[in-house]
């Protein structure tokens, strides 16, 4: 059974000092996370000899909105130090993902994540963290909060005009995503993978301005993923966003004759990916880019390292002095 304990007076009093709210005197210490879905805004765990003080379950939000609660992923705050973060609880999910012929298997895995926050403890280009065992052996991720907001929300919430955002701010953009590709490429060389690239997977750090990488539990057997997914990443930096073949239709009724079925996204076929069709203004050094993800791609990328490579040389080729920049690269 689960030990669970009365929890302490100091404990109570540094909850009311760190959040003004008091917790009931029948509260516990709960050391066992099997059942996250009973731990929730004012729970208290001990992890490591640590206690953290559950403030709220996380939410995916995509685009600016909330979507459905994350039950293994807490807010938390550590009762000791006062600082924020984030707890996540082992969770198991396995499920199959088709990339054109490829399919993938795709499982959680909290050890996954725990060695990569091993690995790059320190680095700022990812969040940052520990795992600690609880009572029962569930290998909890202990992860630094990063305040900031989405790389997709910052790309998405800019006031440009596609154009405008093409001759403004994107050289930066792309010299800052290769770095955060280069960063990707250290997980391959290591013999991890990131799992779950995505445009809401990268952190915007308030402050520093910094890109940082979350979320290293999803596993596949081949870094093969990562690399199709970098594809997804450049679609919406590209686009500023996401465009399908019916936006497209519908926005520039001329593409219908212009566009193709091999101007789709392998991973997503009813995203264009040879944006160039779309943006003409947009460099052709960059369109070729596009096409290792487009199913009229001749030539795919083997390694994430080799995507960095291109989109920095794009974006020196692009850059001027005096650009804004978004990101400190
Ligand atoms: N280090 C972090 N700092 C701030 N928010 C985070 C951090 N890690 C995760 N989150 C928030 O929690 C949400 C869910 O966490 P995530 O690791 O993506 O879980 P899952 O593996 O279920 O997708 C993220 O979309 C993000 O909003
Ligand atoms: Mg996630």
């Amino acid at each position: 059974m689960t030990s669970t304990e009365p929890l302490p007076a100091w404990a109570r009093d540094r909850v009311a000092e760190l959040t003004g709210r008091l917790l009931p005197e029948s509260s516990r210490i709960i050391r066992d996370t099997s059942e996250f879905m009973a731990i929730d805004r004012d729970s208290v765990v001990e992890l490591g000899g640590e206690l953290f003080l559950v403030t709220g379950t996380e939410r995916e939000r995509r685009f600016g909105l909330a979507g459905e609660p994350k039950f293994w992923v807490k807010r938390a705050l550590a009762l000791g130090s006062g600082s924020r973060h984030i707890l996540k609880m082992v969770f198991h999910e396995r499920f199959r993902a088709c990339i054109g012929q490829l399919e993938v298997v795709c499982v959680r895995s909290a050890e996954k994540e725990a060695a990569v926050l091993d690995l790059v403890r320190g680095d700022p280009r990812y969040m940052n963290g520990r795992s600690v065992r609880d009572e029962r052996g569930n290998l909890v991720r202990v992860i630094d909060f990063i305040e900031g907001e989405t790389f997709l929300s910052r790309i998405l919430g800019l006031p440009l005009s596609h154009e405008a955002y093409i001759e403004s701010v994107f050289p930066g953009v792309l010299s800052a995503i290769a770095e955060s590709l280069l960063a990707i490429e250290r997980l391959h060389r290591s013999g991890l993978t990131h799992g779950d690239i995505r445009n809401d997977h990268i952190f915007v750090e308030a402050g520093s301005a910094r890109l940082r990488w979350i979320d290293f539990d999803l596993d596949q057997d081949t870094p093969a993923y990562d690399v199709w997914s970098v594809g997804n990443l450049l679609h919406c930096v590209v686009a500023k966003g996401f465009i399908t073949f019916q936006d497209a239709f519908e926005q520039r009724p001329e593409l219908a004759t212009a566009l193709q079925e091999g101007d789709a996204s392998v991973f997503f076929p009813f995203r264009v990916m040879n944006l160039g069709k779309v943006f003409p203004y947009i460099p052709a050094a960059l369109s070729r880019v596009l096409e290792h993800f487009a199913v009229s791609g001749t030539v795919r990328y083997d390694r994430v390292g080799q995507v960095a490579e291109d989109l920095g040389a794009c974006a020196s080729s692009l850059r001027r002095p005096g650009d804004t920049t978004l990101f400190r690269v």
